[in-house]
């Protein structure tokens, strides 16, 4: 649709027709930005030697955030150690092209390292240590780190509504446990004066529509916003299975968590689609992927809050989708596995050139 700017230039549609293909095609964050909306991606900073890898992140995106090199695993190694490497990376890439960037996650049950999870810690001692972390890890990217993901799904998927059992909230938790949210509240609070000027996101999966999750989310958000706890903003992960998304349900959503004055992000946008024993889809199923990439951005765009679009990665070639899947699924992002433009870019791209109405 790279006429489409034109059209309402030159009012003919033949000017187009005959002068179109001098018009370069704009990327992603080019067609973002009458928007202002932040288009990003997960990254692996081990790929960013890699040239095709490098050079389409660079042209496309405008949002950065690392898939897992900020995580317990990788950035708390040793109970007095940290290792900031990978992370430094990803904002140094980041500050290099431009781009802003996302951090996730201070907060999860998973991908935690083993000192931490067979420490048979007490109460007061995970507190301590959580309280070192947040801010460790907040302070060192204080001024470079925009927005954090502070707690990772903290709802249960098995007993929707309720909070999942982890270690931080009664695993043994740190101290409050039975006292409903607090757990979480205290974490937003750390990550707040470690850094005062980040935006802070409480992330989630499967709470994108309007379902006990996330009218769960929807009440502590409340609940946060009306006490002063400071909460900027939900990500909605987005990880589609099954080609199917109630984008209706996704839109209402959006906006009533927008009506509470956070910001929305979509974080980890991905789209699995069946593959076969090469790893490819069909046609028909890359065309409904397109679709739904696009179905989704335009709901983003359609409410002022909703402030980035981020996917789970961007090329194929290093989607976590597969290992996920045992190798079912695949071919979830907008390039293939040779950076090729897939239906969903141009999807995409559409919708952001039409921008927000
Ligand atoms: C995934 C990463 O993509 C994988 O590389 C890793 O092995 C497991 O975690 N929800 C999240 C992300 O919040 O952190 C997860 O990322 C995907 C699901």
């Amino acid at each position: 649709m790279k006429c489409r700017a034109l059209i309402f230039a030159v009012a003919t549609a033949a000017f187009c027709l005959g002068f179109g293909s001098a018009v370069p095609e704009q990327s992603l964050r080019e067609a973002a930005q009458g928007s202002g909306l932040l288009i990003g991606t997960a990254v692996r900073p081990a790929q960013f030697s890699e040239a095709a890898y490098a050079s389409t992140l660079a042209r496309e995106f405008n949002l950065l955030e690392p898939e897992d090199a900020l995580k317990w695993e990788v950035v708390h190694p040793e109970p007095q150690s940290f290792d900031f490497s990978q992370g430094d990376q990803v904002v140094d890439f980041a500050f290099r092209h431009g781009m802003s960037v996302r951090g996730h996650t201070l907060v999860w049950h998973r991908q935690n390292p083993k000192w931490l999870t067979e420490g048979n810690y007490t109460s007061a001692e995970l507190a301590e240590i959580l309280e070192k972390h947040i801010k460790t890890v907040v302070g060192h990217y204080r001024g470079k780190i925009f927005a954090w993901d502070v707690v990772n799904e903290a709802f249960d998927e098995l007993h929707p509504g309720t909070l999942r059992s982890t270690i931080w909230r009664d695993q043994p938790g740190i101290g409050l446990a039975g006292n409903g949210n607090s757990y979480i509240e205290r974490c937003f609070r750390w990550a707040h004066e470690a850094d005062p000027h980040a935006l802070l996101f409480y992330n989630e999966a499967e709470a994108e529509v309007v379902n006990r999750k996330s009218d769960a989310i929807y009440a502590m958000v409340l609940d946060f916003r009306q006490r002063g706890v400071p909460i900027d903003g939900v990500g909605l992960q987005m990880h589609i299975a099954n080609l199917h998304a109630d984008v209706a349900s996704i839109s209402a959503n959006i906006k009533r968590f927008t009506a509470l004055g956070v910001q929305v992000h979509i974080t980890e946008m991905d789209v699995a689609l069946p593959v076969d024993a090469d790893r490819n889809p069909s046609q028909a199923d890359l065309q409904r992927q397109a679709d739904i990439y696009g179905q989704i951005a335009a709901a983003c765009l359609s409410h002022a809050g909703c402030a980035a679009i981020q996917t789970w990665g961007f090329t194929d070639k290093y989607s976590w989708m597969g290992s996920h899947s045992k190798q079912t699924q695949g071919a979830a992002l907008l390039f293939d596995r040779s950076y090729r433009a897939k239906p969903a870019y141009e999807a995409l791209r559409d919708a952001l050139e039409e921008g927000r109405r």
